[in-house]
């Protein structure tokens, strides 16, 4: 006989353009979850956009105000948290993402991260010279971080949103308390 029981939380994780905020709206939709961003409660924060805030305060800044976010929801429930690309690279952060809810990595192979990044410049760490040849680099980097911290992992490169939704949902409905 199995115990299931439905997380408090989905966190969705993942590299910039792999679809996070979508999805994460889609998913809060089918499941009646409020949908929060991190990068959004961070701005609201702030009081200034991303960009301003690397530029002026810079990276380590942004990463503390990041962790502090994500603690901030650790007691929250019924919420869809869609986090910026970078969450994994403080390492503290994996077992704070644990502890809030069902972690879940979007994947995507790099040319469609590429095709999905280059509509717009709000990111910073994407303002180089050459963004293809940043993106191979921060994948590289990061693969094995997202691997580590998520509990499923589904790529959206050939899926539609409600797909990826999908399979999300049945995926937490399987899982089962020990
Ligand atoms: C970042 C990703 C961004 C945002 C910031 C840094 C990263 O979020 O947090 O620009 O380090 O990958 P998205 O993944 O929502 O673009």
């Amino acid at each position: 006989m199995h115990n299931h029981s439905f997380p408090k939380n989905i966190l969705l994780i993942g590299f910039m353009g792999s679809g996070k905020s979508t999805v994460g709206r889609l998913l809060a939709s089918h499941l009646g979850f409020r949908f929060v961003d991190t990068d959004t409660l961070i701005v609201e924060a702030a009081g200034m956009p991303i960009s301003e805030i690397f530029a002026t305060r810079g990276e380590a800044a942004f990463r503390d105000l990041e962790t502090e976010t994500l603690k901030s929801l650790g007691a929250r429930e019924h919420l869809i948290i869609a986090t910026g690309g970078g969450i994994v690279v403080r390492e503290g952060n994996i077992p704070l993402l644990r502890q809030t809810g069902f972690v879940v990595e979007l994947k995507a192979d790099e040319e469609t991260i590429f095709a999905r990044v280059s509509r717009n410049t709000q990111r910073p760490l994407l303002q180089t010279e050459n963004p293809r040849a940043t993106i191979a680099k921060l994948v590289a980097e990061r693969a094995p971080l997202y691997e580590a911290a998520a509990e499923f992992s589904i790529d959206t490169t050939t899926k539609t949103h409600a797909q990826v939704a999908e399979a999300i949902i049945h995926a937490a409905e399987g899982l089962t308390v020990r």
